[in-house]
This record gives structure tokens, sequence and C-alpha cells, in this order.
């Protein structure tokens, strides 16, 4: 599976889920995760990411992410449609500790 990474929070740029073949995409306040059970590895959304937020979960270190995806897609609401990204997005991307700042 793929996941969402810390760089997708405040960003939200939402290009992800105009181009997933499965749309297992869902969407919180602040940022996107993704179904480990829908998602089919075909990795077309990774590139299209501005923020670089999606990784394959065969990187090393993303056990967190994993866990946090799968947690947050059984309880956020299914998201196919790409809207406005929010208007700071640009300034939110390449921050360090996003994470710890909006989930801790
Ligand atoms: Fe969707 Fe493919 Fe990305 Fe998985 S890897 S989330 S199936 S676009
Ligand atoms: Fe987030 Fe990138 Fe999608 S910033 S909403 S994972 S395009």
């Amino acid at each position: 599976t793929y996941v969402v990474t810390d760089a997708c929070i405040r960003c939200k740029y939402m290009d992800c889920v105009e181009v997933c073949p499965v749309d297992c995409f869902y969407e919180g306040d602040n940022m996107l995760v993704i179904n480990p059970s829908e998602c089919i590895d075909c990795g077309v959304c990774e590139p299209e990411c501005p923020a670089e937020a999606i990784l394959p979960d065969t990187e090393s270190g993303l056990e967190q992410w994993l866990e946090l995806n799968n947690t947050f897609a059984n309880q956020w609401p299914n998201i196919t449609r790409k809207r406005d990204a929010p208007a700071d997005a640009d300034e939110w991307k390449n921050v360090p500790g996003k994470y710890e700042a909006h989930f801790s």
C-alpha cells in the first residue's frame, strides 16, 4: 500500500484524489489518508502530490504512518473530488514538525 505522511498536513492539495482509480482517499480537517485495505498499489498518486507526502510503505520508518492511515481511513469520510487547497497551503510546504503540532 501507499501511505500519506506528515507532509500533507495543512497542505492538502488533493491532486491525489483525482487520479486514484479506486477512490481510497479519506479526508480529515488537516490531511488526507489512504485506506491500506483498498489501495491497489498502483503508485499513480505518488508523483501527483506537490508536497511529496505520499510514499510506498515499503520505505523504512513508515510504520507509524501506516497505522495512522489505517485508523483514520476508517473514521473519516471518503473524498473523490479535488477542491481548492487551503489558502496558506504553500506556506506549510516543507515545514517540519507538523505531525507533532497537529496530532499530539
Ligand atoms: Fe490510489 Fe493507487 Fe495511490 Fe493506492 S497507490 S492510493 S490505489 S492512486
Ligand atoms: Fe495531501 Fe498531497 Fe494529496 S498534500 S491531499 S497527499 S496531493
